[in-house]
């Protein structure tokens, strides 16, 4: 597993998705680094705070975007982020309560998600804007 870069394959061509995403991005790769170096338990929990907060946030714009072009598959892409938003919860308390075991987990987790989500999901999303 590596750094994540914005490639094309992210790219929705909605401008404001793309630039959400590739500070999500940011915020993950911080994550890599910090999991690869020495670190302290408070520096973990700063930047999946940081990822919960950033997230909430895209989420709630991407889905006003949905409302807006009525988009059809609205309720379970909402589902979708509300797993992910529970799952960033989960790692958040069991770190606070030590299962360092948890690194590997959480990275592949948001890799895995974030990654299958934008080309797959909000991809989706996007196409369906440009036949509107
Ligand atoms: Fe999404």
């Amino acid at each position: 597993m590596e750094l994540i870069k914005f490639e094309k394959k992210f790219e929705t061509k909605i401008k404001e998705i793309d630039e959400q995403h590739k500070v999500l991005f940011e915020i993950f790769n911080k994550l890599y680094s910090l999991l690869l170096s020495p670190h302290s338990l408070n520096e973990i929990q700063d930047i999946l705070n940081k990822l919960s907060e950033y997230t909430l946030f895209h989420f709630a714009s991407e889905e006003k975007l949905m409302e807006h072009y009525q988009y059809p598959k609205l309720d379970e892409h909402v589902n979708m982020h509300h797993s992910f938003i529970e799952k960033v919860e989960t790692f958040k308390l069991k770190y606070e309560m030590g299962d360092m075991l948890l690194n590997i987990h959480i990275f592949t987790y948001i890799y895995d998600w974030l990654t299958n989500h934008i080309i797959f999901v909000d991809k989706d999303f996007a196409n369906y804007t440009f036949k509107q």
